[in-house]
């Protein structure tokens, strides 16, 4: 199964996926971890990345799709994948599904977690006091929210069109958002 995983800042793309990673043993690729990754080995790129990253903005989309082209490229993903922080906008969403097409693994469903502002905010505080996540402090983290409102949120309806989208209540406990997502998995989403 191919899925897309959407959803603001902070509604829990990383923590659903790395649990959907036991569940149905397929990769999860996250543009936010590779980018931090590339940054923390000193890579160019990611240097370059973390400036954007700590100011809440989008990386350039050249720079994105070519990352995620060479992910999708292993065979890891022959047996399907989560991607969770890509697409952002819809440039970003159609050069996916062109990379998908060519690969001949379209997505099969899009999965947008919704959880509201107030816990979203919450839940970052608390994350950058545990782990300090340097673009988690309050003013970057708002900056990310208008981001996702004004370029991420189009990716909603873009999967709605498609007959791919499927909302999932993200607040809660983490095992109870869980099985809603597994039970989201089952259900036909094909156009009628
Ligand atoms: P990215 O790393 O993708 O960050 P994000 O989308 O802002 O999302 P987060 O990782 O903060 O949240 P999440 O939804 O994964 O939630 P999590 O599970 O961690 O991107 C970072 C940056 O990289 C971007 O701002 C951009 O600059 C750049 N970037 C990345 N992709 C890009 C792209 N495609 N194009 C351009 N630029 C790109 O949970 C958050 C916290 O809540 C955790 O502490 C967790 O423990 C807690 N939590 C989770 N679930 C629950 C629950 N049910 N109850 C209570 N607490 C919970
Ligand atoms: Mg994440």
């Amino acid at each position: 199964m191919r899925i897309v995983l959407l959803g603001a800042p902070g509604s829990g793309k990383g923590t659903q996926a790395a649990l959907m990673v036991e569940r149905l043993g397929m990769p999860h690729i996250s543009t936010g971890v590779l980018l931090r990754n590339a940054a923390d080995r000193g890579a160019e790129l990611g240097l370059k990345a973390k400036s954007i990253i700590d100011k809440g903005e989008l990386v350039p989309d050249e720079i994105m799709t070519d990352m995620i082209e060479e992910r999708l490229s292993r065979p890891d993903v022959a047996n399907g994948f989560i991607l969770d922080g890509y697409p952002r906008n819809l440039a970003q969403a159609k050069s996916l599904d062109v990379m998908l097409k060519r690969l001949g693994q379209p997505a099969d469903i899009a999965i947008q977690l919704d959880v509201d502002a107030d816990q979203i905010v919450k839940r970052l505080a608390g994350r950058a006091e545990l782990e300090g996540r340097a673009d988690d402090n309050q003013d970057v983290v708002r900056n990310r929210m208008r981001v996702y409102h004004e370029k991420t949120a189009r990716v909603i309806d873009y999967y709605a069109n498609r007959g791919l989208l499927t909302h999932v209540l993200g607040d809660g406990k983490i095992a109870e958002v869980l099985e809603r997502i597994l039970s989201a998995l089952s259900v036909d989403h094909s156009i009628p």
